[in-house]
This record gives structure tokens, sequence and C-alpha cells, in this order.
């Protein structure tokens, strides 16, 4: 068995993925616009999150582009609502990545709050609905 956890906070965040697709499309029509690009720079990990981003507005692929940036925004704002106030002062969107770990089970982290909290884990939950996608994140002290 693995380790205890204890609840140390919950976050949840509903949206419309639509809202974002239109985001997207704001500017120049399209999804590898100068608009787009900064846009997913603001709340896109450069490296764990940037790349996959990238390489589907480079394929014009829309629905991809709009699924991960909904997910990760989603995500980050369950993970900011789970934090204590004072680690709220300090939320950074890029600084946080959703990753699987090796059997497929979601979660998201920070580098910089991980190494400040290595006992610390963010499980994380997200479900569809046509264009609806909720997200859910228990903050947990491992034991
Ligand atoms: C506070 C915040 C999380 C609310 O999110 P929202 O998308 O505007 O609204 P939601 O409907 O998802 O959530 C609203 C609920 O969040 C809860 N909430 C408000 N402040 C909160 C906080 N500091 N921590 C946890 N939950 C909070 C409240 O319960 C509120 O509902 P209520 O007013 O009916 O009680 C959001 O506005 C925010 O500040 N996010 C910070 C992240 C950030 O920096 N964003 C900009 C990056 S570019």
């Amino acid at each position: 068995m693995g380790k205890v956890g204890v609840v140390l906070g919950i976050g949840v965040d509903l949206l419309k993925t639509s809202r974002f697709q239109q985001l997207l499309l704001k500017h120049e029509k399209q999804v590898n616009s100068d608009f787009a690009k900064r846009l997913s720079q603001r709340i896109l990990h450069p490296k764990r999150e940037l790349p996959s981003f990238e390489e589907a507005a480079e394929a014009n692929d829309l629905r991809r582009c709009t699924l991960i940036l909904s997910g990760s925004w989603a995500a980050k704002e369950a993970a900011f609502k789970s934090l204590d106030i004072e680690d709220q002062s300090e939320f950074q969107f890029k600084d946080w990545y959703r990753f699987y770990n090796g059997r497929g089970k979601p979660y998201i982290q920070s580098d910089d709050y991980q190494l400040k909290n290595p006992d610390e884990e963010f499980l994380l939950s997200i479900s569809h609905d046509v264009d609806l996608l909720v997200a859910y994140v228990t903050r947990q002290l491992l034991k």
C-alpha cells in the first residue's frame, strides 16, 4: 500500500471550452496567431505543456488547442483554490503543469511549490460533457 494522505485543501473549476475556442480565434481567426501564442505562453508551463500546444497550433488543430488550454486553465484554477492564502498570492499559472503517472492517473504540480512542500501532492480529476469541462483538485499531505 502507498502512503496515507491527509486532505489539506480542495478546489474545483467549471468552464465552457467554447469560450476558450472563441478566445483563441479572437484575433486573426486562426489558432497559430500571435495572440493565441501569447495567451498560451501566459497559461501553460513552458516545458511541460507549451510544446504540445505549439505542435497542435502548428497543425491548425483547433480542437486539441482548445482542450489543452481549457483543461490546463481549469486544473490550475482548481489547484489555486486548494492552496493556503499565502501561497495563492504567489500563484503563477505557467509555474504549474498537469501530468499523468505511469498508470495514467492525473496530477497537477509546480516544481517550486514541490521544493518548498515535498510531502504534498495534488490529485486531479477532470470530466467533460459537450463543451463543459470540470476540474477537481485535492491537495494532500503524504504521511
Ligand atoms: C478566486 C478565483 C479562483 C475565483 O474563480 P472564478 O473563475 O472567478 O469563479 P468560480 O465560479 O470558479 O469560483 C467562485 C468561487 O470561488 C471561491 N473562492 C473565492 N475566492 C477564493 C479563494 N481565494 N480560494 C479558494 N476559493 C475561493 C468562492 O467560493 C466563490 O464562490 P462564491 O463567491 O459563490 O462563494 C479567481 O477569480 C482567481 O482569483 N484566480 C486566481 C488565479 C489567477 O491568478 N488568475 C489570473 C491568471 S492570468
